[in-house]
């Protein structure tokens, strides 16, 4: 499959596999070796690079980046942060002169990552390289290093990065007679109607490591990025009408103002790097139990609209879920967009995980509570890690709804929950701290209504 990208830029037409990962291909090409594999699963950073699009510069981790996805887009490594006559980009200077690096392995991911947020003007330093690990040097010195480059004007060879897709938004790539790949929603239901089996790639932070870590043959593969229809968050009178290819950058921007819990959720969600990968629709897609779009999205009250050849069906996105690993998707349907409808904001969302950043929940919690005049007029309690699938606490809701909205009936309705669920132990949490750690949630829901500040940002020493 041939992918036109620019890269460093020059312009360049690769011809590879479809899921020959971008850092594979960079790997392969003297000269391009700075971009390093540490895990090639998406979580070290190593392998980050600056991926620009009509939509604005993002770090991404190549590792788990197939080359189709670039397509029309401009790639810059870490080769091409310094200036063509060898001047350092600000971030590498001041990485220099404070001491931001040892052995130099995680270095090439940090200058790429950080010379992005430069060019963007985020000087969050901690969540812009949260997706980035270093073994040896500490945090502190790479901290201050970007904290110093901050006000140093974007170099004129980084601010002026040419765009080669402007040319190329219909997605049309070039490729092999026969192979067209599809550009549009019916052209997708069509593709899909004629390869059962087949696999949708959206942001590949899931199937990107079915390839790197379990070597699996995807078969016939269709890229998501192509599809303009199918990305972007709308907003009318009605609902919030989300794109599945939405990413969730794209997302967290969209929703914050609307529903600040979950703008709040998705930044707990992997990395920037993840996040800008990743989509909401491949999130729910999955099917995963421990995904943490979903229980936002249920407790929203989220419509699925799914499409095939016959149409489109929606659904609640609850019903989406039937059993661990069994989703109502039909072979030939795909996700086209989640809705969710426009009502005044009562969310509540609660990530437990070991790490802050980066890391999977072991429970998810998310709270869609009511109260008028003092009493629970509307509960949805939606949970991830808690089941085989997301699910609400139908139990505890029903101790919740119609009750004044009390301490003592908070107690019972987390009673009621050890009847709803019977939690798994694994390497994440125990049975028994799944149970207790979502029963607090909701205690924790209750507390901060009555003012209490329990969110760990606003703990002070
Ligand atoms: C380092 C790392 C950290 C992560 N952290 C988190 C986290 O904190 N929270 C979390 O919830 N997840 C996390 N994930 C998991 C992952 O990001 C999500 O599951 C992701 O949202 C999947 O979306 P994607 O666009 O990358 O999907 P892809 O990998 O492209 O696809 C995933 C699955 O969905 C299918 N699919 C994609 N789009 C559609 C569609 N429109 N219709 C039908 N099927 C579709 C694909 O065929 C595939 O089966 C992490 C992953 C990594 C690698
Ligand atoms: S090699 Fe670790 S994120 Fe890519
Ligand atoms: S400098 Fe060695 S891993 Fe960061």
């Amino acid at each position: 499959m041939r992918t036109t990208f620019l890269l460093n830029g020059s312009e360049i037409t690769a011809d590879t596999t479809p899921t020959t990962t971008l850092l594979d291909w960079l790997r392969d090409h003297p000269g391009l070796t700075g971009t390093k594999e540490g895990c090639n699963e998406g979580d070290c950073g190593a392998c980050s690079v600056m991926v620009t699009d009509a939509d604005g510069a993002r770090a991404l981790n190549a590792c788990i980046l197939f080359m189709p996805q670039l397509e029309g887009k401009a790639v810059r490594t870490v080769e091409g942060i310094a200036a063509p006559d060898g001047t350092l980009h600000p971030v590498q200077q001041a990485m220099v002169e404070y001491h931001g690096s040892q052995c130099g392995f995680c270095t090439p991911g940090f200058i790429t990552t950080m010379a992005t947020a430069h060019l963007n003007g985020e000087t969050d330093h901690d969540t812009a390289l949260a997706g980035n690990l270093c073994r040896c040097t500490g945090y502190a010195p790479i901290i201050r290093a970007a904290k110093a480059a901050e006000t140093a004007p974007v170099p004129d060879h980084v601010k002026d990065t040419p765009l080669l897709l402007a040319q190329n938004t219909s997605g049309e790539a070039p490729t092999e007679p026969g192979a067209e790949p599809p550009t549009t929603l019916n052209a997708l239901a069509t593709w899909m109607d004629q390869n059962p089996g087949g696999t949708l790639v959206a942001g590949a932070t899931d199937v990107g490591l079915w390839v790197t870590k379990q070597f699996r043959d995807l078969g016939p593969v269709a890229f998501l990025n192509r599809i303009p229809e199918l990305s972007g968050v709308t907003i009318s009178d009605d609902d919030i009408h989300i794109g599945a290819a939405t990413t969730l950058t794209e997302l967290h921007e969209a929703i914050a103002p609307h529903h600040p819990a979950f703008a709040e959720l998705i930044r707990r969600y992997g990395s920037v790097q993840v996040r800008n990968a990743a989509t909401i629709g491949g999130n729910v897609a999955n099917g995963s139990p421990i995904g943490d779009g979903s229980p936002a999205l249920i407790a929203l009250g989220a419509t699925l609209h799914l499409r095939s050849v016959n149409g489109v069906r929606a659904l609640p996105i609850e019903e989406f879920f039937i059993d661990y690993g069994k989703q109502d998707r039909a072979e030939n349907e795909f996700a086209e967009a989640i809705t969710i409808p426009r009502q005044n904001d009562a969310l509540r969302c609660y990530k437990l995980s070991k790490r802050f950043d980066q890391d999977i929940s072991a429970v998810c919690g998310c709270f869609w509570i009511e109260v008028v005049d003092d009493v629970v007029a509307e509960v949805r309690l939606a949970f991830g890690g808690m089941a085989g699938t997301p699910k609400r606490a139908a139990h505890a809701e029903t101790a919740l709804r119609g009750q004044p909205w009390t301490d003592a009936v908070v107690a019972r309705a987390m009673q009621a929950m050890t009847r709803d669920f019977r939690p798994l132990s694994d390497m994440r949490a125990s049975a028994e701290y799944r149970m207790q750690t979502a029963q607090n949630m909701l205690l924790r829901a209750w507390l901060e209504d009555q003012g209490q500040a329990t969110n760990v940002l606003e703990v002070t020493l």
